[in-house]
């Protein structure tokens, strides 16, 4: 820690919005106060800055709890509001996306050109024989394409459903059959780290086992050698090229669904989570141009998540382009080909706001100011921060190193069901306190409670949840309205259950706790316990596993397995070959995010008298403390065994 975040840390201050920003601002000064006395109409006015193809007559329908319809009377199209609108506004010739390629090839996309590849793209699908509901999976590098992609789906009414690049075959193949997906747009491959990283021959493995799956459209980006399949696979540049670069955007109802993102759950099955288009439009589009203080007209946005999260749709692709951003959209690494590229990058192209994860910021500040100290980065006006509780320290350093000692930071909570950002800052109104996400967005009804669902006292911890529904929650999980109500409704009835734990402060700031249930969070991303051991388990050396999430200076949580070998395969390779073969085995099976930081073979595990195994425990031993109460344990012993042999 530098001499100087430590004064600023002791001090334990607030950081008022520098005047200067504060002035220049348009947030109306009485948005909470407007949002207080009526958060339906403040929505609905929200709502009436976007193109409605028909105006929508009521706001909300809640008649059917806990299945919200939001302006489900009036129809809207999500693509001719993120592009059409502004090129008929006379914007056609604003950049819409300054695009970087890891090896240093850019593009530059307007407005005007994203609207006619996005035409052309939307004519393909239905030559293709996509129309209104059918499914497709993108599963894409960071390359204009899959922008593209996406708004061509959200065009015709097609549900898209994007599949990061970093997950595996398996985990490809299980999201395309939940969803039943027609076609998958991918890639050749992308660069990372300076090589090629190819993709398609991921998507040829799962594809091998998807009967839904008629075609396979690939963008050519890396130029590797890739297999082809005559009559399913097709280039998306040769038969795009053929295709007209006008389409007519028709509304749709404000309900119709536009996305599914898979999630990792407390069970092994992720979670097919369903976005629909007009209240999802409405709350992504006015949180970004809220929290960011957005100025569409000389701002330089980036953030920084990849398409695959749900960061990427609703601040890459739905909020920004709805509001007519400037963006700037980076394929590769952060240290490729060396330490300071995103600083490079945000001298080059004048980034203004920058939007990441603190596991990044954590990166940076282990590698040292040095590096960022070379770039100017002077551009910066605001910085965000999400995914993850993002400790003091870092933010400070954000603030300090990368952002002047000046610059507000936003430190939003959501999640993929949210759909956009629920709890923030607004940096020209509030006085920002390092480590705390602060308010609940206006319109956002927020709460800490206890199991019982009664409000918890300033300073004690509980549980956050949404009081009343808001315009872009899930609509539900694919194929699985049961799994909807159990898993986010069931413990309160009237609340959704957000899974996190957290406090009020004495100034009624709220404060991030971590995740309560079995979710784990490694660099921002979301696992699930059970999916990892599951895997671990249908391995044949495996008899029994337990994974928890350790606390880990770099990624927040790191995964760590504890494993007992079945006695057949104990002799047979050494330990350390068989530790080794266990990460590869859950990389293969559900992707390189999920490899295990630490696997610990053990004899036993701890359980309580009903077998369940106390993950609490485990997660004591991976941190090396002191282990907590252990009363209810079969055998207590078990865990101080374990314990000895590890620490
Ligand atoms: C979980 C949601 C929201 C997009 C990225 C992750 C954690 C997210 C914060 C934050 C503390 C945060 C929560 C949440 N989380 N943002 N600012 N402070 N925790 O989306 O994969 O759906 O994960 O991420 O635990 O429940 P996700």
């Amino acid at each position: 820690m530098s001499e100087n975040i430590e004064v600023l840390y002791s001090e334990n201050r607030k950081f008022p919005p520098p005047e200067d920003f504060a002035a220049q601002s348009k947030v109306p000064k009485d948005i909470y106060e407007k949002a207080t006395a009526n958060p339906l109409e403040c929505w609905a006015n929200e709502a009436r800055k976007l193109h409605w193809h028909k105006p929508f007559t009521e706001i909300l329908d809640w008649s059917n709890p806990p299945f919200a319809r939001w302006f489900h009377d009036g129809e809207i199209n999500v693509t001719y509001n993120c592009l059409d609108r502004h090129v008929i506004a006379g914007n056609g010739d604003r950049v819409a996306f300054y695009w970087e390629g890891e090896p240093g090839d850019t593009r530059t996309v307007t407005y005007k050109e994203l609207l006619s590849e996005v035409s052309q793209a939307s004519n393909l699908l239905i030559s293709l024989g996509v129309t209104e509901g059918d499914r497709v999976a993108i599963y894409m590098p960071a390359i204009p394409e899959a922008v593209v992609a996406m708004l061509a789906c959200a065009r015709i009414g097609a549900i898209h459903s994007v599949v990061f690049g970093g997950f595996s075959a398996e985990s490809l193949k299980s999201r395309i059959n939940d969803a039943e997906a027609k076609l998958v747009i991918t890639a050749d491959g992308t660069y990372r780290k300076g090589k090629v990283l190819p993709l398609k021959p991921i998507v040829d493995e799962a594809v091998a086992q998807t009967p839904s799956v008629e075609k396979v459209l690939v963008v050519r980006r890396a130029g590797n050698d890739i297999d082809w399949a005559a009559g399913r696979d097709l280039w998306w540049h040769e038969e795009i090229s053929s295709m007209d670069t006008t389409h007519t955007a028709k509304g749709f109802p404000a309900e119709q669904p536009l996305y599914i993102l898979y999630t990792s759950g407390t069970t092994g099955t992720p979670k097919g989570i369903l976005h629909s288009t007009g209240g999802y439009l409405t709350q992504v589009s006015t949180t970004h141009r809220t929290v960011f203080d957005l100025k569409p007209d000389s701002d330089i946005f980036w953030c920084t998540a990849d398409i695959g999260w749900v960061t990427g749709h609703s601040y890459v692709v739905y909020g920004p382009l709805a509001n007519g951003t400037t963006q700037l959209l980076y394929e590769g690494t952060p240290d490729t080909p060396h330490q300071g590229r995103w600083w490079e990058l945000i001298e080059k192209y004048g980034v203004t706001i920058l939007y990441t994860a603190p596991t990044a910021i954590r990166t940076f500040m282990k590698l040292g100011r040095q590096i960022p100290a070379q770039f100017d980065l002077s551009s910066l006006r605001l910085l965000g921060s999400v995914g993850e509780p993002i400790n003091p320290e870092a933010w400070l350093w954000y603030r300090e190193v990368i952002g002047a000692g000046k610059t507000p930071i936003v430190d939003t909570w959501w999640q993929t069901e949210t759909g956009a950002i629920m709890v923030s800052p607004i940096p020209a109104l509030t006085d920002a306190k390092p480590g705390s996400a602060q308010i609940p967005f206006p319109g956002i009804s927020i709460d800490v409670v206890d199991e019982s669902g009664s409000t918890v006292g300033k300073n004690q911890g509980g549980l956050l949840v949404a009081r009343e529904p808001w315009p872009s929650m899930l609509r539900g999980i694919w194929g699985n309205p049961e799994r909807f109500k159990e898993t986010y409704w069931s413990m309160f009835g009237d609340k959704y259950f957000a899974g996190d734990g957290a406090k009020f402060d004495e100034d009624g700031d709220i404060w991030l706790l971590g995740r309560v249930d079995d979710v784990l969070n490694v660099s921002g991303h979301r696992l699930s316990t059970t999916e990892i051991e599951s895997s671990l388990v249908a391995h044949d050396f495996v008899a029994e596993a337990a994974v928890v999430g350790a606390s880990d200076e770099t990624t927040g949580q790191a995964v760590v397995a504890f494993v007992i070998l079945k006695s057949r395969h104990e002799q047979k390779i050494s330990e350390a070959e068989s530790v080794h073969e266990l990460k590869a085995h859950v990389a293969k099976q559900i992707g390189s995010l999920a490899r295990p930081r630490d696997i610990h073979l053990v004899d036993e595990l701890p359980k309580t008298r009903s077998g369940k195994i106390m993950r609490r425990l485990l997660r004591d031993v991976a941190e090396k403390r002191a282990i907590g109460d252990t009363t209810t344990l079969a055998d207590a012993d078990a865990i101080k065994r374990i314990d000895e042999k590890l620490n």
